[in-house]
């Protein structure tokens, strides 16, 4: 099917946003006692919100962290990753780097919304990340400038396969280390594969031990010297020129400097990610596919042992399209359309165009009936594997500032 979904336009959620913004103080409340997922959030440091890509583990964990610094959380940070333009600049993070920023109270009053913690966001610079890891990794300063200047890693340092990934793990663990956040939410990357970032930290360390790069950085010339690599370098310096290559082996030598460091975070931040403080929410939609990987996802989590904390579904269809009432109406309505139409008492020749309206409007319910029912038979199946399943209809607009957020955000947490 190919429609656009249906929004949710519902009249309480029209006079939400008409409250919000003609009340400066319409203060969100406090979340309910049952809300699981509040509860969760509260009785953890680190929110890790995954998922297959496109589904609003960006905005998810945005609204998390709103929710939580809305419900006194004390100091909360998300971390996100690739917010969406308007998102960035809602949060005051427009072209600020690694740097961690406090959302002033000011604009959160102005959404709307009655701050009671503190609200800090951030956002991933992978190069950014990667000089510092350098700098704290390479034995002396004289190392940590040559690998800066080095053309491979000015290169690979922004674009390197999951270095996102990676660096994503550094910084979260990095940050919680220095322990000035109470609570931690952070996004994860846009992956191919939404495993990827849970394996990253050690692929990095099986890269430095990698029998791979122990060759690369045999000096260049010895390697010459070599008889079975001659031919292969020989061509390689046509090609790439003598100095890429000297690059290249100099840029691995340099990094290999820095393995201990590396083997040992990697250990670190393993066990992080399985601290009891550490809880992973898979976020999703419950199209077919996303929904598959999602639950490859969850499968994988209890494989490495780490904490499903909750499943939220996102943009789910509303419920009354499963309503066996109004897809009998909907059939009626298509079945006796012309005589429908008829009684509209429109002028002459109208009638053709009300039969078609009508018929189209029926079968357009009829066919997001199918797809509501194929959703809810999904969402049983994810259903299984968490407590606490969350799910968020599919909002009428994009959700790009503080009051969408909190919109979201109160459903997450079920008010
Ligand atoms: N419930 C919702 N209703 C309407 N729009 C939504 C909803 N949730 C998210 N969106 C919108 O969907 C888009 C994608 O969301 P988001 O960027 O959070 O996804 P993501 O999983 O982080 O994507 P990526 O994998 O690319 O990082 C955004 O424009 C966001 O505003
Ligand atoms: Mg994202």
């Amino acid at each position: 099917m190919t429609q656009k979904r249906p929004k949710e336009t519902t009249s309480s959620s029209g006079r939400e946003r008409q409250e919000a913004s003609s009340s400066r103080h319409s203060f969100v409340p406090p979340a309910r006692e049952g809300s699981l997922l509040a509860k969760l959030i509260a009785s953890h440091e680190i929110v890790i919100a995954c998922g297959p890509g496109g589904v609003g583990k960006t905005t998810t964990a945005a609204a998390l962290g709103l929710m939580a610094s809305l419900a006194d959380r004390g100091r909360v940070l998300v971390l996100t990753v690739d917010p969406a333009k308007r998102l960035a600049s809602a949060l005051g993070l427009s072209g600020v780097g690694n740097e961690e920023h406090r959302v002033p109270d000011d604009v959160l009053w102005t959404a709307g919304l009655a701050p009671r913690g503190e609200l800090w966001v951030a956002m991933l610079d992978t190069k950014e990340s990667w000089d510092s890891l350098v700098h704290r990794y390479a034995p002396d300063e004289k190392t940590a400038s040559r690998i800066l200047a080095n053309p491979l890693y000015q290169n690979i340092s922004g674009q390197f396969v999951q270095s996102h990934d990676y660096i994503a793990m550094e910084r979260l663990y990095d940050i919680h280390l220095e322990g000035r956040y109470d609570l931690i939410v952070i996004d994860t990357p846009p992956s191919r594969n939404a495993l990827d970032f849970l394996s990253a930290p050690q692929r990095m360390a099986d890269f430095f031990s990698s029998r791979f790069l122990r060759w690369l950085v045999i000096p260049y010339r010895s390697r010459l010297l070599n008889i079975a690599s001659r031919p292969f370098y020989q061509v390689a310096d046509r090609v790439l020129g003598t100095q890429f290559l000297s690059d290249i082996s100099e840029f691995f030598m340099l990094f290999q400097a820095m393995y201990e460091g590396f083997v040992q975070r990697a250990e670190a931040v393993k066990k992080l990610l399985k601290d009891d403080r550490t809880t992973f929410i898979v976020v999703s939609t419950l199209e077919p596919a996303p929904a598959r990987e999602a639950e490859l996802f969850v499968q994988e989590l209890s494989r490495r042992e780490l904490d499903l904390g909750a499943v939220v579904l996102n943009k789910v269809l509303p419920s009354y399209l499963r309503d066996p009432h109004a897809n009998k109406i909907a059939e009626r309505m298509r079945r006796d359309a012309p005589t429908l139409a008829a009684k509209l008492s429109l002028p002459v020749g109208y009638a053709e165009h009300a039969d078609r309206v009508l018929t189209e409007v029926a079968e357009s319910f009829s066919n997001f009936s199918i797809v509501a029912y194929r959703e809810a038979a999904q969402k049983e199946g994810l259903g299984n594997y968490s407590d606490i399943i969350a799910s968020v209809p599919f909002f009428d607009t994009d959700i790009f500032d503080l009051a969408g957020l909190a919109r979201l955000g109160e459903r997450l947490f079920d008010r």
